[in-house]
């Protein structure tokens, strides 16, 4: 029997089975169970995946325990302090760091590809006022999907990394023309002397013939959370997006289904409900009234911003969003009513028994719903934030997966627990 096995023994016979154990460079070894079936004529049952590995893969790591977060090796605070969002979009997509003239480069390609076939916008028209902006934007990015599809070889990986660029470079301007037209306000076009990140903020603020000015601290601070935003392993969209592109649909199909995943407040939705939460809140005096609401066990209530499905302990890209809002309390001011209570509520879970022994810290969207609000981004595009970020790293997975030599068609099985076969026999 190999060392490296896992052996396991059905006590209703007897019988013994072996499973090779697989070793990661980094992380948890993981057993091999892909002859289960075949073997035992069993499934295995893991809901949520909570312990099931669904693929290999060099892009992110994370060590929940010591809320440790990699990209291509990298450590996230480190790439927070001295990288821009787009030397982290380029390490995704091309597995290393550009240097100057590779990142210049990037940046102007990004540039020539972010306009959108004014086509495209005729799609608002159709939805009703106030559609929220998650919505669109996947039907937006489903709508590309049509612009880019014939002719193209999805197996040619320079045709990808067209569709990835492109792709990066147009979630900006559909998601901040979506929102103009959904006020009514006169639309704003990309002004290529602008950076990618400074030029969705000018997008979504600026109006014509009038002078727009961002401080340098607005424009890192949504660098920081487009960067932080970037790729976190397996999580739900990820894997919707690799179980999408497993039966190998266009891959714009992929990312507006991850978009769809991600709209969730257990997912993306997250930070809109922050703030929604802080908002209901109201006041520091309320704060015990809804932390009791949160630990009762008869009652639904969470508290948005906290618990982390991998992070055990807090979330690495909290740290540094965190101290991100305290330089811009310093240098611009953020409503300091939700600040108030955001403090109190993180104090309390940091000390209290209930929080302690679930290992509930805060994640990354309780600081970053309080930055963009103090940016001016209106709430209900905070989840579009969240994909605009996202989208290298979803594209990156896609791309991942397109690299392997087969791809096997993402399809699990189930405890069924219906009705038996209860149909009349003539
Ligand atoms: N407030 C109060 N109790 C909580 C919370 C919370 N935010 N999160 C978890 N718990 C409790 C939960 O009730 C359970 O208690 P018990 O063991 O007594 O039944 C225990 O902690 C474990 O919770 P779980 O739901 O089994 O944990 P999970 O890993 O399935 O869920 C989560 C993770 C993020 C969905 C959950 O913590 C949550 O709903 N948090 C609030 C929503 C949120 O902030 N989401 C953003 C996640 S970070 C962004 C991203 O990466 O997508």
């Amino acid at each position: 029997m190999a060392e490296n096995s896992v052996t396991l023994t059905d006590n209703r016979n007897g019988k013994s089975y072996n499973f090779p154990i697989l070793d990661g460079n980094l992380g948890p070894s993981v057993v091999d169970i892909s002859t289960f079936y075949k073997d035992t004529g069993m499934f295995t049952f893991d809901r949520g995946y909570t312990s099931t590995a669904m693929c290999r893969s060099q892009i992110t790591y994370i060590d929940g325990e010591k809320g440790e977060l990699l990209h291509r090796g990298y450590d996230i605070a480190w790439l927070a302090e001295n990288k821009i969002f787009l030397d982290v979009v380029y390490l995704l997509l091309n597995k290393r760091l550009p240097n100057s003239d590779e990142l210049k480069e990037f940046k102007t390609e990004l540039k020539t590809r972010c306009f959108i076939n004014e086509n495209i916008l005729k799609l608002f028209d159709a939805f009703p006022d106030r559609a929220h902006p998650m919505a669109v934007l996947q039907a937006c990015v489903a709508t590309l999907s049509t612009y880019y599809s014939r002719d193209m070889n999805f197996d040619d990986p320079v045709e990808y990394m067209e569709l990835a660029k492109r792709l990066v470079a147009k979630m900006p301007t559909l998601a901040a023309f979506y929102y103009r037209h959904s006020r009514g306000y006169p639309q704003i076009y990309p002004d290529l002397d602008r950076g990618f990140t400074e030029n969705f903020l000018y997008m979504m603020r600026s109006f014509p013939h009038s002078r727009f000015e961002l401080r340098p601290i607005e424009v890192k601070a949504f660098d920081t959370v487009l960067m932080l935003h970037c790729d976190h392993e397996q999580n739900a969209s990820t894997t919707t997006v690799r179980t999408v592109g497993s039966t190998h649909s266009h891959p714009y199909s992929c990312i507006s289904a991850g978009i769809g995943a991600l709209w969730g407040h257990a997912h993306g939705g997250a930070n809109e409900s922050v703030i929604r939460q802080l908002e209901m809140i109201g006041s520091v005096d309320n704060v015990d009234k809804y932390i009791a609401k949160a630990k009762d066990k008869n009652d639904p209530f969470r508290l948005m911003g906290f618990g982390h499905r991998v992070y055990k302990n807090y979330d690495p890209r909290a740290k540094v969003l965190k101290k991100m809002r305290n330089q811009l309390i310093d240098e611009i001011g953020i409503d300091s009513n939700l600040i108030k209570i955001a403090n109190k509520i993180e104090e309390i879970v940091l000390n209290d028994d209930y929080f302690v022994s679930r290992n509930l810290y805060p994640n990354v969207d309780f600081n970053s719903g309080l930055i963009l609000k103090a940016l001016k981004i209106p709430t209900e595009m905070f989840a579009v934030i969240f994909v605009m970020g996202r989208c290298p790293g979803w594209i990156s997975q896609w791309m991942e997966l397109k690299e392997q030599d087969t791809i096997k068609i993402v399809r699990p099985r189930q405890l069924y627990v219906g009705p038996k076969d209860i149909t009349p026999k003539n």
